[in-house]
């Protein structure tokens, strides 16, 4: 059954036109990519289906050799036009152009002649003003760019929409993912959209109720397995070289490439002017190693002037990044035993984290850890902001909080949270926050007393009008927000 060296490759595409180019020019017009071994560099236009370089097991980032021309680095016409071209497709209704990712595919690998993308008109997500958040972080500018808002409510769809469709150019059947529950259910979505199957591993009993049942939605075989995350790869990466499934986790370069457009469509929305400091979470570490390419290449390609710092937040139960970079210099990682209530980011062996290390030292960014009372504390407070979002999302405004009284974010510096996932992902999480649940019964009890000013338990009363007034002139005595 091993389906060894199968392509999951390089499309060829015809040559960029350097006039206005048409719209069919357009469809075909996108950069020639190859995969490279971020190690040893081994150079390869096909991997084997668990993409782990052959020479040295290590992981595959997508280049385009294309983009190196005589004129210096361009996608074949000067940044300027490259961005009007990008404005002007928000005016057509071709499906490509509808798309947030694809709008931007002069900088991801092209499908050959002849494929669509599989797309739920993914990206296009707002970017949002935080002033309460600001005020209590200590920061004059603060914005969110929500990857929430995606169609399947998180940041994944921006790779998936990348990924899937290779998968289907490539002809496979089955595509497969181990997932804290946000990767599955964008999976499962983009899988049923381009007809394919999907197999889901998850961890049995620590992913939340939303992201479970929308896998089941979607049509996936979705498996509990009686293990970690950690525990759910491990057993899909030896799956993949068993039997011919499209392996769409992150170590997936593709989707890595897809993901990069949340800060190519950040730097648009921010005329192009970097914010000083990018701030998200980290969790397996794909998304850091995205957005921080996105940067890179961005700059290269002159679209952008300067770097933002690129900081990422991990939680202090699920810290194996942190704990590389502040105890051993970034040198080694070493596993942890992970746990946190941001289930998401419950993760202890993340695939990814010599590509975010990369990125966090080319942008100057830091790495910080959060407790689960400064997380829940943030995320109640996104919350009151009117945005929400979910656990792992909030991580980052309670990481900024530090990184302010450290010094390292100053009061008068520019910083977007990237918020991850959608405030609805994780209600059981919300309610027992308000009600006071959240940490019952566990050594942080007490400590939990401090959340007091955010929580809005719900009230129940008498259907009489005497008595919600009363409610309402309690709160308004009392002096309550
Ligand atoms: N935020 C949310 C909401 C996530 O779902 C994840 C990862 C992250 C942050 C961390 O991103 O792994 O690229 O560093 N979720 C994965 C999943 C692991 O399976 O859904 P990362």
């Amino acid at each position: 059954m091993r389906s060894r060296n199968c392509g999951f490759g390089t499309a060829t595409t015809s040559a960029p036109s350097t006039m206005n180019p048409t719209a069919s020019d357009i469809k075909t017009q996108a950069s020639v990519s190859r995969l490279r071994c971020i190690n040893c560099g081994n150079v390869a236009d096909r991997t084997d289906q668990d993409f782990r370089c052959p020479n040295c097991g290590d992981l595959f980032e997508v280049v385009y050799p294309g983009w190196l021309t005589d004129q210096g680095l361009t996608v074949g016409q000067p940044s300027e036009s490259l961005k009007q071209l990008w404005r002007d497709r928000k005016t057509s209704f071709d499906a490509s152009d509808t798309s947030g990712v694809w709008r931007f595919r002069e900088l991801l690998p092209a499908l050959k002649p002849g494929y669509e993308p599989i797309t739920l008109r993914e990206g296009n997500t707002p970017l949002y003003h935080l002033p309460r958040c600001a005020q209590s972080a200590g920061v004059q500018l603060l914005q969110a760019k929500h990857q929430g808002m995606n169609p399947t409510a998180s940041f994944k769809d921006t790779g998936m929409t990348v990924a899937a469709s290779f998968a289907r150019q490539e002809g496979f059947q089955w595509v497969a993912c181990a997932s804290t529950g946000n990767t599955s259910a964008s999976m499962a979505a983009y899988a049923a959209r381009g007809a394919m199957r999907s197999l889901v591993l998850i961890p049995e009993g620590k992913i939340s109720w939303g992201k479970l049942s929308q896998s089941l939605d979607y049509g996936a075989v979705t498996c509990q397995l009686r293990a970690d995350f950690d525990g759910c790869v491990r057993v899909l990466n030896e799956l993949v070289r068993r039997k011919p499934i499209y392996l769409l986790n992150s170590v997936n370069p593709y989707r890595i490439e897809g993901q990069k457009t949340a800060a190519i469509e950040l730097l648009e929305q921010l005329n192009w002017q970097p914010p000083d400091h990018i701030v998200l979470p980290g969790g397996n570490l794909g998304n850091s190693s995205a957005l921080g390419k996105a940067l890179v290449e961005m700059r290269d390609l002159g679209l952008i002037a300067r770097l933002s710092k690129l900081s990422v937040i991990q939680a202090e139960g699920a810290n194996p990044f942190y704990t590389s970079m502040h105890e051993h210099g970034g040198k080694k990682l070493v596993p942890t035993q992970a746990d946190t209530l941001a289930t998401a980011i419950r993760i202890g062996n993340p695939a990814s984290w010599k590509k975010a290390l990369r990125v966090v030292q080319a942008t100057g960014g830091a790495v910080e850890h959060v407790s689960e009372i400064e997380m829940a504390m943030a995320k109640a407070e996104i919350g009151a902001d009117g945005v929400g979002c979910e656990p792992a999302s909030a991580v980052t405004l309670a990481g900024l909080k530090k990184l302010v009284k450290q010094g390292f974010v100053k009061p008068n510096e520019s910083v977007v949270l990237i918020l991850t996932g959608h405030v609805l992902k994780d209600p059981e999480f919300t309610l027992k926050f308000h009600r006071g649940d959240l940490f019952a019964g566990t050594a942080l009890e007490t400590d939990a007393g401090a959340l007091a000013s955010q929580q809005r338990a719900p009230i129940v009363l008498d259907a009489t009008v005497d008595a919600v007034a009363k409610t309402l002139e309690q709160f308004e005595n009392e002096g309550r927000q």
